[in-house]
């Protein structure tokens, strides 16, 4: 059997990491989870409770700011792969907590690192580094790896960190150690506060009368947008070949805030400027404008290839996000007085 720690599995791709190595009968997953006062793991709830997953889906406890923690998981399970999608992933957020962004995101990442070189000198272990395009930041489109990266968040900078960190071990180390630049990829499992996630949700609740406004920031920001279920294949993919190597993993084609709002409402029979109001708390203090990502090394060299294009995951969202506000007002409806 391969194991595979995955750290961040209580997040959207790490539930969709999960689901895609369990659909392989040969892997055994270990998630890493963060202790909290409340269970958040409404993701990979269905995960824990299938029998056919009871001896191939285990949960640790450990953080990416406890060394001990890590090096005593990576020591107990021995794995063949890890993959580190563990972040505060909030780009807004870390401007209010750029400290804390530093350790879980940058250091994190050397800690998780560093457990893995101690394994990696008794057996052969793959490591995965969810790195992202905010590192391209205010660089030109189209970004490729040969894009100078110029970062606009302590998230962005964090990540950056990660990022170096994770090559030099490769050179360093010889360590099979890569790094994939994802751009954004969304999905019904988003957290609720990203862009795409509140208009969905925020959409859906307005067309059934749950609400009656969505206040957003900046609707010209533009973003290459994928769909999470295909990228988590192009991590798997980057730890199955014979060279370890850094990947763009994009669809190729950008689309702003203003225009998902446009197709979301759209969708609903809406349109979205009767509803949308701006507030610049939701506003960054840089912005990154435009993402747009080269993905065709991964394409050449991985044979990887978006399914979902962008009207089939705008639509998968609204659909699923209208039956959450349908499900909401009705038990509104029929909540004994
Ligand atoms: P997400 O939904 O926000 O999930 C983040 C995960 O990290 C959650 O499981 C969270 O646990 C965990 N986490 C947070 N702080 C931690 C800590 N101190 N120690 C251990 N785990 C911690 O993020 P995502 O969208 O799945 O993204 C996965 C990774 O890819 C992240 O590293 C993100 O920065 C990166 N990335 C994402 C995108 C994208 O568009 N989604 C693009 C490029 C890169 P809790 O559930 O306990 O909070
Ligand atoms: N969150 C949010 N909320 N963003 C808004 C809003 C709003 O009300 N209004 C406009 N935006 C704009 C943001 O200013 C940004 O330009 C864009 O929508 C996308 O914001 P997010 O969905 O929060 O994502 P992000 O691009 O900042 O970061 C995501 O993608 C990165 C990869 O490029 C996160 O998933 C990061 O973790 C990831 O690395």
């Amino acid at each position: 059997m391969k194991h595979a720690v995955v750290t961040g599995i209580t997040g959207q791709d790490g539930s969709y990491l999960a689901e895609f190595l369990l659909s392989k009968p040969e892997y055994v997953v270990h998630g890493l989870v963060r202790r909290s006062s409340t269970l958040n793991r409404s993701r990979i709830d269905h995960l824990t409770i299938d029998p056919a997953f009871r001896d191939r889906f285990h949960l640790h406890y450990a953080d990416l700011a406890d060394s001990a923690s890590l090096g005593s998981l990576m020591d107990q399970i021995k794995p063949d792969e890890v993959y580190n999608l563990g972040a505060q992933s909030h780009v807004r957020v870390s401007f209010d907590q750029p400290l804390y962004t530093a350790d879980v995101v940058g250091l994190g990442t050397l800690r998780i690192l560093e457990a893995v070189r101690q394994l990696a000198r008794t057996k052969p272990v793959r490591f995965y580094q969810a790195s992202s395009s905010e590192m391209f930041g205010s660089a030109p489109p189209p970004q490729s790896l040969d894009t100078p990266f110029h970062p606009r968040s302590p998230y962005a900078c964090a990540k950056l960190y990660g990022h170096w960190q994770t090559v030099n071990y490769r050179e360093a180390y010889g360590m099979y150690a890569c790094s994939g630049v994802l751009f954004n990829h969304e999905s019904p499992r988003r957290g609720e506060s990203f862009v795409t996630r509140k208009i969905t949700l925020g959409a859906g609740r307005i067309k059934v009368g749950l609400q009656d406004r969505l206040v957003m920031g900046n609707l010209d920001a533009k973003r290459d947008w994928g769909f999470a279920g295909d990228f988590v294949k192009a991590m798997w993919l980057m730890l199955q070949q014979s060279e370890p190597k850094d990947y763009v993993v994009a669809t190729g084609e950008t689309h702003s805030v203003r225009e998902f709002l446009e197709i979301a409402f759209g969708m609903l029979d809406l349109d979205y400027q009767d509803f949308v109001k701006f507030d610049p708390r939701y506003t960054r203090p840089s912005e990154v404008d435009v993402l747009l990502g080269d993905p065709s090394e991964a394409k050449n060299v991985l044979g990887w290839r978006p399914e979902v294009d962008f009207q089939g995951l705008v639509k998968m969202m609204v659909e699923h996000d209208l039956e959450l506000a349908r499900r909401e007002k009705h038990l509104l409806e029929y909540r004994p007085q």
